[in-house]
């Protein structure tokens, strides 16, 4: 059942090129230069005349949901706010008809999420649910939605549902983006097909699984990991923390890079691993001054660079590789190795990487 991996979260974290065309497949169509999503399309006025979206999730989804964020303020120029669903529910929202919701959840049986959502919907919202379980709770709260069909996902630590997640987000916003005329008819066809040439590229991205195994043996001893990344990658480092911290239980805390000189760079020193985005698109100087200041200061850089850079080369202790792609689909890459550093960790450390302690795979109590 494992197909051959040791553990689920190894095979789930390789199926992710099959995991991301299922997701896209027969739902955008470069040739005819549109995206079909059903649940989109039905509402198509509701949510692109939306006063603005508000994403709720928990953990990873969460994560998801500031990816998205970036993308729909991108491209289909509409506000957007990211909330934990269990703080949103708590507190008195101002949120009326004219919002549009949108729930992400793997599992679709968050007891936070769906809270979440039976609030919106009393106040008016319209609501859409990113889901991967088909027929899940949530899915039939949501008045419309858009599977991930990323298959079942049996690791307790989320993988191939956040790339998966971020895919069908993505294809969202550039419809709603093509809808209001935001994004001109080449750009909308270009981010098709670079969208096409993803999968084949996370490919890549898992080649370095043997290399990336070296790095994780020289800081498995590690007791504390930063993770730092700018725009599109900022959640991804978040991502990046957050694996880490549940499955191999070392304490690790993910970080916009440029926050660094607002406090955290007082933890680095020549014990702590940094784990740095730096891909050529977003931010790239300004992210190669970060590792700078790190440097300075004799922490240790491990970082996820586009293929063939050689500015950070120089400055890093160790490069992880991924090719090059559209700033917005990067996390789509990235976020290949920060699951892989993690794996290996853990295993390394003899952890039950596909249980960990204390954890469950849909949380379920509030
Ligand atoms: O099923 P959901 O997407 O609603 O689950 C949300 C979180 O519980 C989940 O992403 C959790 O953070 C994962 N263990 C992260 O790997």
């Amino acid at each position: 059942e494992k197909g051959g991996f040791e553990h689920f979260m190894l095979k789930e974290i390789y199926e992710q090129p099959d995991a991301i065309s299922d997701t896209y497949r027969g739902r955008m169509l470069p040739d005819k230069g549109i995206i079909r999503m059903a649940g989109v399309d039905d509402n198509i006025e509701r949510i692109s005349n939306a006063r603005r979206i508000l994403i709720v999730a928990c953990g990873t989804s969460w994560h998801a949901g500031l990816v998205a964020e970036y993308i729909f303020e991108d491209f289909a120029r509409i506000p957007v706010e990211v909330e934990y669903a269990s703080e949103f529910r708590y507190r008195n929202p101002v949120i009326s008809e004219n919002d549009v919701v949108i729930a992400i959840s793997q599992s679709g049986e968050t007891a936070d999420t769906m809270a979440a959502i039976k609030l919106a919907k009393e106040k008016g919202a319209f609501v859409f649910g990113v889901c991967n379980v088909v027929g899940s709770s949530i899915s039939r709260e949501t008045h419309a939605g858009a599977y991930t069909h990323a298959g079942p996902e049996i690791g307790v630590a989320s993988t191939k549902a956040f790339t998966t997640q971020i895919t069908v987000l993505t294809l969202m916003a550039l419809k709603l983006a093509k809808h209001k005329g935001t994004i001109s008819t080449s750009d909308f066809q270009f981010y098709l097909q670079e969208m096409e040439r993803i999968p084949e590229k996370v490919k890549l991205a898992l080649n370095s699984d043997e290399h990336i195994q070296k790095v994780a043996d020289i800081y498995k001893e590690a007791t504390n990991c930063l993770y730092l990344g700018r725009g599109y990658n900022f959640p991804v480092a978040l991502e990046g923390a957050l694996k880490l911290k549940e499955i191999s239980y070392i304490h690790a805390e993910g970080y916009p890079a440029a926050e660094m000189k607002h406090g955290p760079i007082a933890l680095i020193d020549e014990q702590m691993p940094v784990v740095v985005i730096a891909t050529k698109k977003g931010h790239y100087e300004k992210v190669v001054s970060n590792i700078q200041e790190i440097k300075s200061r004799k922490g240790k850089i491990i970082a996820v660079v586009t293929d063939g850079d050689i500015e950070v080369r120089e400055l890093a202790d160790h490069i992880i590789e991924v090719p090059e792609t559209i700033e917005s689909l990067t996390p789509l890459l990235t976020t290949i190795p920060l699951q892989l550093l993690s794996y290996h960790i853990a295993v390394m450390l003899g952890k039950n990487v596909d249980q960990p302690r204390n954890l469950a795979k849909s949380v379920t109590v509030e």
